[in-house]
C-alpha cells in the first residue's frame, strides 16, 4: 500500500532529462586528454543525483552515450565504458541506501558481457528504490527507439499515445516506464536535441546553459529547476486571464 502511494508520488514529481555535454572542452581548456573530462563528468553525475530528490525530481534521465558515439576513437569509447561499469559498481550501495532505482536505457546488444552483467546486477539490487528513478542512457538513439516501438505498436489493440509511450519505454528497457519529460537541460552552450527523447520531450521546457558538464553541481541543477518553475506551461491551451491573476 505504502509502496504504491510512493510510486504514484514519484510519477507526479518532475522528470528532468540532461544532455551532459562539454567534457572534452573542459579537459582541453586545462591541457588534459578528453578522457579526463569524462572522469570529472562522472563526479558531476554523483552531485546532481544527490541533489535531485530534494528539488522535486522523481525521474532523472542522463544522456551518457549516444548510438552515434560508437564512432568516437576507440580509446575514448573504452574509457567511457569502463567509467559506466565502475559507476554501476561504486554507486550501487549508495543508490540502495538512498532509494535510487538505477536503470540503463537504450540498446543492450552491443555491450561487453562484463558491462551487461554489471547493469543487470545494479538494476536488480536497486529495483526497490522509490525516491528517484535514475535512468542513464547508454547506446541510446531516440530514432531507433521510435522505430522499435512502432514495430511493437502494430500488434497492439489499444492504439493511442499512452499505449505508444508504454511501448517506447519497453523498447528502451525503461523499468519502470517513465513519464514525459518536464525539463530538458543541455550543458556547454550547444542548442540541439542530438537524437535524445524526441517523443518524450514533446512538451518539455528547454534550458541551455553555457556551463560545461564537469562544472555542473547540485546548485546549477537547482537554478535550472527554479527557472523551470517560472515558465508558463500551456500544453497548447490558452491560459485564461483569471488563471494568470491567481
Ligand atoms: C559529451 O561531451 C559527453 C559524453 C559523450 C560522455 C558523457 C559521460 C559522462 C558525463 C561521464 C560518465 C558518466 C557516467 C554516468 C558514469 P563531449 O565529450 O562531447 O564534450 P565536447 O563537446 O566538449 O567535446
Amino acid at each position: 500500500m505504502l509502496q504504491s502511494t510512493l510510486d504514484k508520488d514519484r510519477v507526479h514529481r518532475l522528470h528532468v532529462a540532461v544532455i551532459m555535454d562539454g567534457n572534452g572542452r573542459w579537459a582541453q581548456a586545462r591541457g588534459l586528454p578528453r578522457t579526463a573530462g569524462h572522469r570529472e563528468g562522472a563526479k558531476a553525475v554523483r552531485s546532481v543525483v544527490e541533489a535531485a530528490p530534494d528539488l522535486g525530481i522523481g525521474t532523472l534521465t542522463l544522456y551518457a552515450f549516444s548510438a552515434d558515439n560508437w564512432q568516437r576513437p576507440q580509446p575514448e569509447v573504452r574509457v567511457l565504458m569502463e567509467l559506466f561499469e565502475r559507476f554501476l559498481h561504486s554507486e550501487r550501495d549508495k543508490c540502495i541506501e538512498n532509494g535510487v532505482l538505477l536503470n540503463i536505457i537504450g540498446r543492450r546488444d552491443r555491450f561487453e558481457p562484463r558491462l551487461l552483467r554489471a547493469i543487470r546486477r545494479a538494476e536488480a539490487a536497486t529495483a526497490a528504490g522509490r525516491t528517484l528513478h535514475l535512468r542513464i542512457a547508454v547506446d541510446y538513439s531516440a530514432r531507433q527507439a521510435l522505430m522499435d516501438a512502432a514495430r511493437l505498436y502494430q500488434s497492439t489493440e489499444a492504439q493511442n499515445a499512452d499505449s505508444y509511450s508504454e511501448l517506447l519505454n519497453r523498447a528502451i528497457n525503461s523499468r519502470p516506464a517513465a513519464p514525459d519529460v518536464d525539463l530538458l537541460i543541455r550543458t556547454s552552450g550547444e542548442q540541439r536535441l542530438s537524437d535524445f527523447l524526441l517523443w518524450e520531450c514533446a512538451y518539455a521546457e528547454l534550458i541551455f546553459t553555457d556551463c560545461l558538464w564537469p562544472d555542473i553541481n547540485g546548485q546549477e541543477l537547482e537554478r535550472a529547476v527554479e527557472e523551470f518553475h517560472r515558465r508558463e506551461r500551456r500544453f497548447g491551451r490558452v491560459v485564461e486571464a483569471r488563471e494568470l491573476a491567481s
